[in-house]
């Protein structure tokens, strides 16, 4: 038969009862949390309003450093940010979609903008209000409605908070390096203290830090994440560094303050509050170009220096044999008291997922003199990030089967590293915004590619993977990190050359919400 839903304002057909083989969300288990999310520094703008200080991605942005576009964020948010129309529009729209869960980041700068000390009012309150709107709605099968009064306890799209998605404090940058220093963990670990007292009543899924595996390469090694210490094979103006030991030690550095902050959480703040906490790893799956061992190998490597890098001592409490075997004394240690405060240092593992990327050995790089992270991994990887949708789809979708690249990454987790608690906490894909200024809504390659991740993320459950939740990168278009607006990731689009920078639900912001209202997974 078919269902009427009413949702995005304009009807949706689906039908109910497909074949036998159609998925709906009730075919994931109990609890399973559909979402999706956007961080604080590529949607809120407003970088020096009320009371907030620069991040390091403010300044980057500020200077004529950003190769695709000398431009700060626009603010998605009218008015100032304690203010925020928007926001609270953008709220209802994950309603109507039937977002179970929304997950954002806190910009470090606007609680505590010098990065240590003083609190400031008005960031607290504009994340508390965010926070409390997003649970005044309230859902149940045949009813929705928005809470005046009371927030309810357990209901509500869930806030699922990242504590620091790459926008250091410039303060703390200038006054020690950042990362790089071990005096971040502190500074780092009292920032989070501040969320959880501050929001932890409400806020009951904490990650600590967005793609640590990632932060180091792109900001002392590869260049393209500030601060740019680096040798940029990108041609990015580098400010100076040295790469053969530095990722490695901001890497430590970040492991330990993700850890000192989950030993705070666990006893101070969650036995009373009830929350669970992790952390988010950029996890793409390493292919071997073909299937000779010394390209296995290689595989097998990118995934030790990629996930393993952070994972391998969350899980056993030291890096990966052939990250210290490659890096020799380069790689710092973890000693005794150290690693058994970052094993199990977490609740459950959050993966940033976009597909596959080609691996092929390269032995060669192992006799350089001096040697940096891409050396020690002995591998070329072929296909660059994003670089090619039909060679990334090639990878992963074949016609109607799912991804592999999803359920290998699953199996992967659920085999080397004990089968932990897993949310895929960003799965997407980008394009260019249409060259003729009309504004690109059809956008059904998304809509397919998403169809694909989340029936392999389905199939991974049924093989006894342990997914509690899959959130789509991104709700709206945002700054992306590398490309500006040049390209948009967003289920909804944005305008954002209108002065009102309005939304505009895609195919795949449509398919979504009939999924979600309980159509099948391919209408
Ligand atoms: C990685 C990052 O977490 C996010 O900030 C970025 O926009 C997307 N993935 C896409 O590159």
């Amino acid at each position: 038969g078919l269902l009427r839903l009413r949702a995005l304002g304009f009807t949706l057909a689906v039908a109910s009862i497909g074949s036998a083989a159609a998925i709906t969300r009730r075919d994931f288990p109990e609890g399973f949390v559909f979402g999706a999310g956007t961080s604080a520094f590529q949607v809120e703008g407003a970088w020096d309003e009320d009371g907030k200080k620069p991040s390091i991605w403010d300044t980057l942005c500020s200077g004529p450093r950003h190769r695709r576009c000398h431009c700060r964020p626009v603010s998605q948010v009218q008015g100032t940010l304690v203010s925020k129309l928007n926001e609270l529009e953008d709220v209802k729209l994950m309603h109507e979609m039937g977002l179970d869960a929304y997950r954002f980041s806190i910009a470090w700068t606007r609680i505590i903008p010098d990065g240590r000390g003083a609190v400031n009012p008005k960031g607290l309150e504009y994340y508390n209000n965010l926070i409390d709107e997003l649970l005044r709605y309230v859902s149940f099968p045949n009813l929705s409605y928005r809470l005046t009064d009371e927030l309810p306890a357990a209901s509500g799209i869930q806030p699922h908070v990242t504590i620091y998605h790459f926008d250091l404090p410039q303060a703390l940058q200038d006054e020690y390096d950042g990362v790089l220093s071990p005096r971040f963990i502190d500074d780092f670990t009292a920032y989070a203290e501040v969320c959880f007292r501050s929001f932890g009543d409400r806020v009951k899924h904490w990650t600590t830090l967005n793609e640590p595996n990632i932060e180091p390469l792109g900001g002392f090694d590869l260049g393209f994440l500030p601060p740019r210490r680096c040798s940029s094979p990108f041609g990015y103006a580098c400010n100076g560094g040295n790469s053969t030991t530095e990722p490695y030690i901001a890497a430590h550095h970040l492991l330990i303050a993700h850890a000192s902050t989950v030993s705070l959480y666990r006893v101070k703040y969650q036995a009373t509050q009830g929350g669970q906490i992790g952390i988010v790893f950029l996890a793409f799956w390493y292919e071997p170009s073909t299937r000779k061992p010394k390209d296995v190998a290689a595989a097998g490597r990118m995934m030790d220096f990629s996930l393993g890098w952070f994972l391998h001592p969350l899980v056993y409490g030291d890096y990966p044999a052939v990250m210290r075997r490659n890096a020799g004394s380069r790689l710092p240690t973890l000693t005794d008291e150290v690693s058994a405060r970052v094993r199990g240092s977490f609740d459950f593992v959050g993966i940033n997922h976009y597909g596959a990327l080609e691996v092929e050995a390269d032995l060669s790089q192992l006799k350089q003199t001096l040697r940096d992270y891409t050396a020690d991994t002995a591998a070329k990887i072929l296909t660059f990030p994003f670089q090619s949708l039909t060679k990334q789809l090639g990878l992963g979708i074949q016609s109607n089967e799912a991804p592999s690249s999803m359920q290998k990454l699953l199996d992967y987790l659920k085999l080397k590293y004990r089968n932990p608690p897993v949310v895929i906490y960003e799965n997407g894909v980008g394009d260019k915004p249409d060259p003729s200024g009309r504004f690109v809504t059809d956008d059904e390659f998304r809509t397919h590619y998403l169809q694909g991740y989340i029936e392999a993320t389905l199939l991974s459950i049924r093989n006894g993977s342990n997914v509690h939740g899959y959130f789509v990168w991104s709700f709206m278009d945002v700054f992306e990190l590398l490309f500006a607006y040049r390209f948009r990731f967003g289920l909804y689009g944005v305008d954002f050359g209108a002065e009102e920078k309005t939304r505009y639900a895609r195919h795949s912001a449509q398919w979504y919400a009939g999924f979600l209202h309980g159509g099948e997974l391919r209408p």
